[in-house]
């Protein structure tokens, strides 16, 4: 384990405390916008910040600044502009495949934009949302005690992040498994939208037969986001659905639910697909979050229910 999620101890409710008045998030895409409008709907005042203007609807309702994480100078000038209560790290390429064939860009975005926020920050909390290719994927799941070791550039990147913003003792990281949503996801659909769009097109789809997820509701990563920094947390919780599904398992139940051609799923060994870098098992559990009272209100979703609900708004 990296470090003990530390803050406020058991029983205590931290919901009862306010939200961080003002919140400035270096990252401006599908998850950056979720959790700007929970924490912009509990009153605070958000900012969200990338190289482009943001594509989803959510961030583009927030107030946007143009920045580079890469540059420290520009980083350290956004927070002084914005002068935020708190920092929400959320920023770099989620796109695993794409980061393998260029680890040195996702090394630069990701540790370095970390290591440009932490010398930032000035004594301000920060929340990192981190990912569990962190972890070999061995094991069927990991908690927080679990020791990591990186599956590939991805995960190496998100670690020297973590490691990163950890060491200023104001960081909590939060490693959410793979996460799902259906709307407006931006320049790159979630699995659960993208396995929508080509099932109703009628087209093939070739998934992986051994590899695993916990997928996670992108709206629980926003719930725990927002809930965590009201409580102010600190060290490293994991966010996983609770439920272990592989992919092509969830694939067939998605064609089901659209009422399309289950033949559609291809299985593949993961080896022959996209997902070759990807860890067998990317599954999260946590060992410490029963203890956080502010998570109790918000138990994550269950993939199995959602995927129905979700494909028929
Ligand atoms: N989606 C998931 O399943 C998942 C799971 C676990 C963890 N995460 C983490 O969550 C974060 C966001 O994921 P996402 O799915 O929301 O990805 P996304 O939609 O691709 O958003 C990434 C954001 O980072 C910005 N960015 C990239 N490089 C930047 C740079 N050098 N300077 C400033 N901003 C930069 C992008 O905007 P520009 O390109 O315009 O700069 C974009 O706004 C990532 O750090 C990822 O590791 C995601």
């Amino acid at each position: 384990m990296l470090e003990s999620a530390a803050g406020p101890g058991p029983g205590h409710s931290g919901d009862s405390r306010p939200v961080p008045e003002r919140v400035l998030l270096f990252g401006a895409g599908y998850v950056a916008g979720h959790i700007a409008a929970r924490l912009s709907a509990l009153g605070s005042e958000v900012a969200v910040s990338s190289r482009q203007p943001p594509l989803t609807a959510e961030s583009r309702r927030a107030r946007w600044h143009q920045v580079d994480v890469e540059s420290p100078d520009a980083v350290a000038a956004l927070v002084r502009r914005v002068r935020p209560d708190a920092v929400v790290a959320v920023h770099g390429p989620s796109d695993i495949t794409w980061c393998e064939t260029h680890p040195a860009e996702t090394m630069a975005a990701h540790h370095g934009g970390a290591r440009n926020i932490a010398a930032a920050l000035d004594g301000r909390p920060v929340l990192l949302i981190s990912t569990d290719n962190v972890f070999d994927g061995h094991a069927e799941s990991h908690g927080e005690s679990a020791v990591p070791e990186p599956a590939n550039a991805y995960g190496r990147a998100k670690l020297a992040a973590e490691r990163e913003l950890l060491a200023t003792q104001d960081a909590l990281v939060l490693r959410v498994s793979l996460v799902y949503g259906l709307g407006d996801t931006g320049a790159r659909p979630n699995f659960l939208t993208s396995t929508v769009r080509t099932l109703r097109s009628g087209r093939p789809l070739l998934v992986p037969e051994d590899h695993w997820n916990t997928p996670v509701l992108v709206d629980d990563v926003a719930h725990w986001s927002a809930a965590l920094l009201r409580a102010g947390r600190r060290g490293v919780l994991h966010l996983g659905g609770p439920r272990r599904i592989g992919r092509a398992a969830w694939a067939r139940h998605i064609a089901e639910a659209l009422g399309a051609d289950p033949a559609l799923v291809r299985p593949a060994p993961r080896t022959g697909t996209a997902y070759a870098c990807r860890p067998r098992n990317a599954c999260l559990h946590s060992e410490l979050a029963g203890r956080y009272p502010e998570l109790g209100p918000h138990p994550p979703a269950d993939v199995l229910h959602c995927t129905p609900a979700l494909i028929s708004t």
